[in-house]
């Protein structure tokens, strides 16, 4: 088979990298890709978003599937572009058509979903530009913190959580009257804020039956302690010791189910990964948010725990035998570390000589913003730079090798948190 990867982050380097080790594979693609997944397959240049020049690549390439990677091609409809196509409609595409993605793509269309089908969620209300005083209304009747959401997509920076009602009221009005996030922000969703601790989860589906991949938890914030701005993902660790039999039984029952079943009550096409974001708020799952595809850097742990072959898992979401495919798991821990450049998530420079990469032995490198200069040297390339990810039969274990392979892997402004995984440890 002939696969074209749509991405160029480390999430798209995982899957790579998962995806050329299976015998089904002919030729692997990845566009844009980065000089991670340029060891995997062929890099081609061209954009994302880009649909004519991916089809004509597509035809002219033989390709058989095609596996997108990030949100924004999905949102705006690649895979319908693919479905109305006479010359590609045969080629699988995993990854939800335009409704699906919409889970992701509008918060409001993802709130009105669970509450429609049961699923446990903060509670909510959503305001357009006429209805800022309902909004201020509805602030003043909430404790603090206060969590306010664009509608749409927002690069990641659409959740603003504020301790004070005065800067709430101010945000409302930035992200409604003055456009904030542009048309992301004609719509706010403000909502109960959950406390409790994050996770991830990965369901494959195929519209009608699903598998629940090894679940993480993220390190969103720049510091240590999970402290400063938020970022793309500081690194990550699967398995998750709290989600335990008990709790994961709670997260199928109550959220996975009714969202498999939801989607096809309401004639919701999916064919692809549905990542659930949730709250453990004392032992009960809540959902913070869906995603349309994988995160990152959950990728990174998640995907090498699979131990069975991936395009066979592709297989069955895109010809709807999902039921019996067999996944089969590594029981042990991964722990990702992400290498990130000096003053991200704010600004930094790029263009920094990558050293060591190939004094790396017991770890997996993935690349995130890298890219290789004209005399062919690995440089940086973006804020989140290289993602190192061990094994191990602890948390403890897999995350010393991440940190020692952080240390040797070297460009100038390297930073990296060296606290991942540790509020998970046992005292
Ligand atoms: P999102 O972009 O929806 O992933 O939100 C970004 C982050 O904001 C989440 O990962 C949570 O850490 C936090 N967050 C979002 N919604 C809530 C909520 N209702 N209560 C507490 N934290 C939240
Ligand atoms: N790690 C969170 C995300 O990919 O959105």
């Amino acid at each position: 088979m002939n696969i074209l990867l749509l991405g160029s982050g480390g999430r798209e380097h995982a899957l790579a990298w998962k995806i050329k080790q299976s015998k089904k594979l002919n030729e692997l693609y990845i566009a844009p890709g980065n000089a991670g997944t340029a060891l995997c397959g062929h890099n081609v240049s061209i954009d994302s978003l880009d649909f004519e020049k991916i089809k004509d690549f597509v035809i002219d390439n033989n390709i058989q599937m095609l596996v997108v990677g990030p949100e924004t091609p999905l949102v705006e409809g690649i895979h319908d572009f693919f479905n109305r196509d006479i010359a590609l409609q045969h080629i699988a595409v995993i990854g939800p058509e335009k409704m699906g993605a919409m889970m992701e793509g509008s918060k409001d269309f993802s709130k009105k979903f669970m509450i429609k089908h049961g699923i446990p969620t903060a509670a909510y209300k959503t305001f357009t530009k006429n209805e800022i005083r309902d909004g201020v209304v509805f602030i003043n009747s909430l404790e603090p913190p206060y969590v306010l959401k664009a509608d749409g997509l927002a690069a990641g920076k659409g959740v603003i959580i504020t301790e004070n009602q005065g800067e709430a009221v101010q945000i409302l009005n930035y992200m409604l009257a003055d456009a904030m996030f542009g048309e992301a922000s004609s719509k706010v969703v403000i909502e109960e804020y959950l406390s409790g601790i994050e996770l991830s989860v990965f369901v494959a589906t195929d519209g009608n039956s699903y598998k629940i991949l090894p679940v993480a938890k993220d390190y969103k914030r720049i510091g240590e302690g999970d402290s400063g701005p938020n970022t793309g993902g500081m690194g990550s660790v699967s398995h998750v010791p709290f989600a335990d039999k008990v709790f994961m039984h709670k997260v199928e029952q109550k959220i996975v189910i009714p969202t498999i079943n939801g989607l096809k009550q309401d004639n919701i096409p999916y064919k692809g990964f549905i990542f659930i974001g949730l709250m453990n708020v004392k032992g009960e799952p809540y959902v913070i948010e869906y995603n349309a595809r994988l995160g990152d850097p959950e990728t990174e742990t998640v995907i090498p725990r699979i131990k069975s072959d991936i395009i066979d898992l592709f297989e069955g979401i895109a010809n709807g035998n999902l039921a019996g495919k067999e996944i089969i798991f590594d029981e042990r821990t991964a722990v990702c570390i992400m290498l990130v450049s000096k003053g991200y998530p704010d600004s930094y420079q790029k263009g920094k000589m990558i050293r060591n990469l190939d004094k790396i032995a017991d770890s997996l490198v993935f690349h995130a913003g890298t890219t290789t200069d004209k005399s062919g040297n690995i440089i940086t390339n973006g804020g989140r730079v290289i993602a190192i990810t061990s094994f191990g039969d602890s948390i403890e274990e897999a995350k010393a090798i991440s940190l020692k392979n952080a240390e040797i892997i070297d460009f100038e402004g390297k930073y990296y948190r060296k606290d991942i995984g540790k509020d998970l440890i046992k005292q």
